[in-house]
């Protein structure tokens, strides 16, 4: 009999970005990402929810240890990203435009290979408490 159950944990972190294309000219970033694209940079605190589903493992009772969970987010994530200036801190995203969306997906890329094939992994984040994304879709 399957048993597969989703575990969660929610982590979060603080951090500045600016959303713009550096080969658009400053009238066309202010009306495609408004104030998102102000030059001095703006914040946010970034709720961050990493989701795990696979089978119980019926020795543990695990799906995975949640410790592992959490040291791995803060390995790979949070000490990467928190406090830091995404745009120019980073090398995830020197180049890419720092969206919800694609934090979401550098965060997803970042944990999957050190997850076992046999789980599933989905990130929600939240940029604000009413807007959040999630990846895979
Ligand atoms: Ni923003």
């Amino acid at each position: 009999m399957s048993t597969r159950v989703a575990v969660y944990r929610k982590e979060h972190f603080n951090a500045a970005h600016r959303l713009f294309r550096s080969d658009w000219d400053e009238a066309t970033n202010a009306r495609v990402f408004g104030k998102c694209a102000l030059p001095n940079y703006h914040g946010h605190n970034y709720e961050l929810i990493v989701k795990v589903t696979g089978e119980v493992d019926p020795e543990t009772g695990y799906v995975i240890d949640l410790k592992v969970l959490s040291d791995l987010i803060q390995q790979q994530v949070i000490e990467r990203f928190d406090h830091r200036n995404l745009n120019l801190d980073t090398t995830e995203f020197a180049r890419l435009n720092p969206t919800a969306e694609n934090i979401a997906v550098v965060i997803h890329d970042l944990l999957r290979p050190h997850l076992s094939d046999q789980l599933d992994l989905q990130i929600r984040l939240y940029e604000t408490p009413r807007n959040f994304v999630e990846y895979p879709a």
